[in-house]
């Protein structure tokens, strides 16, 4: 070995060489068990967090699972507006589940696709039990006057590829999809019509059609337009969607009792579809009798953990 280094190789092999050789003999010895390792886990030693099987208890699985919010601007918004439909979401899972909002405005089922296995990967992916997908608004733009067109055949193409990452990924996941709603006017912003919004919303629930035959009841459906229109009323050629005025504030996004139709909504959903996931069945993360709870004069880390965690 000795030799081989001292060969007949340039000045920089030998170097590189030796300087790699001494690496080795210093993480060699950072690795042996020394008295430093000894004296950490003395019980005197100044607080290290418990690592061995022996001193952690069994804890019960205490950690948060995840509700994932997949859009444009209407989830976007739904956790800026201070009465969002997804803050008012978070609120109620608070302590209990993780809901996280991905809403992207201006994005189309095209874009959110691509992002959607990053998005999946962000948490855990066995945490995730509930999926929100609600995209297709700016699908629906009028072709050529804008990138975000995508035709109703591809929309409901991406729809497809969604759910199959989701399910892909995530294993366990329900998704729940949701119709683009309706907007409020004939036109809004020039290039949103709602005889064209109308076929992205079928178009949605053709596609929801052929997933569920896959993916049976982990898949359900929300009709934005039953929510807000009802009884199949926005068909008739003339109904007149400024009737729909007072749930959205610029004709597209919601203002107060769009959001509070939509919270209510998803949670319709959730409470005859997916029971276990209702928050009124879920208890809150980590222990709330404190008032029972070990005191920290009493010194005892393991009681109080266990109280916290649960666990024997
Ligand atoms: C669609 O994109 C436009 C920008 O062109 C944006 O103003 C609007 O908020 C977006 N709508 C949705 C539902 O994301
Ligand atoms: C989730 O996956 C991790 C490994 O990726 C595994 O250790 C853990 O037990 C899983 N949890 C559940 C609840 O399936
Ligand atoms: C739909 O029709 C039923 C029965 O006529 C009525 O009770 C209900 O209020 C209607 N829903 C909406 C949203 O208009
Ligand atoms: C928010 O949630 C509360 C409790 O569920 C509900 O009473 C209220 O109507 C909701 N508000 C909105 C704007 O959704
Ligand atoms: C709680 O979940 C169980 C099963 O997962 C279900 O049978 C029960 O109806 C749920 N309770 C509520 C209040 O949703």
């Amino acid at each position: 070995m000795t030799r081989f280094l001292l060969g007949r190789h340039s000045n920089l092999v030998k170097l590189s060489s030796l300087l790699f050789l001494t690496l080795l003999l210093v993480y060699t010895f950072l690795q042996s068990p020394g008295p430093t390792k000894q004296f950490s886990s003395h019980k005197d030693s100044y607080a290290e967090p418990h690592t061995s099987s022996q001193t952690t208890p069994h804890v019960e699985d205490w950690g948060y699972d995840q509700i994932l919010l997949l859009g444009d601007s209407l989830t976007e918004f739904g956790s800026l507006d201070a009465t969002g439909w997804a803050l008012n979401l978070s609120r109620r899972y608070s302590r209990k589940m993780t809901v996280s909002a991905r809403g992207f405005s201006g994005y189309n089922s095209y874009w959110l696709n691509l992002a959607t296995p990053r998005l999946l990967n962000e948490f855990p992916t066995n945490r995730t039990k509930l999926v929100v997908l609600m995209i297709g608004t700016n699908d629906s733009v009028l072709k050529g006057r804008s990138p975000q067109h995508v035709s109703i055949d591809r929309y409901q193409h991406y729809l497809n590829e969604i759910s199959k990452n989701i399910r892909q990924i995530t294993r366990n996941a329900r998704i729940l999809m949701v119709t683009p709603p309706p907007i409020s006017s004939p036109v809004v912003f020039d290039y949103y019509t709602f005889e064209s919004m109308k076929q992205y919303r079928v178009a949605c629930l053709n596609a929801f059609e052929r997933i569920y035959e896959i993916e049976g009841d982990r898949v359900a459906v929300l009709d934005m337009w039953e929510l807000f229109g009802g009884n199949q009323t926005y068909l008739d050629p003339n109904y007149d969607p400024k009737s729909l005025d007072t749930y959205f504030s610029d004709g597209l996004h919601f203002k107060g009792k769009g959001h509070e139709l939509m919270y209510k909504g998803v949670l319709s959903v959730i409470e005859t579809k997916w029971p276990e996931l209702n928050a009124d069945n879920m208890s809150v993360r980590l222990a709330s009798n404190f008032l029972n709870a070990p005191a920290e004069e009493l010194g005892d880390d393991e009681a109080a953990s266990r109280w916290m965690f649960g666990g024997k």
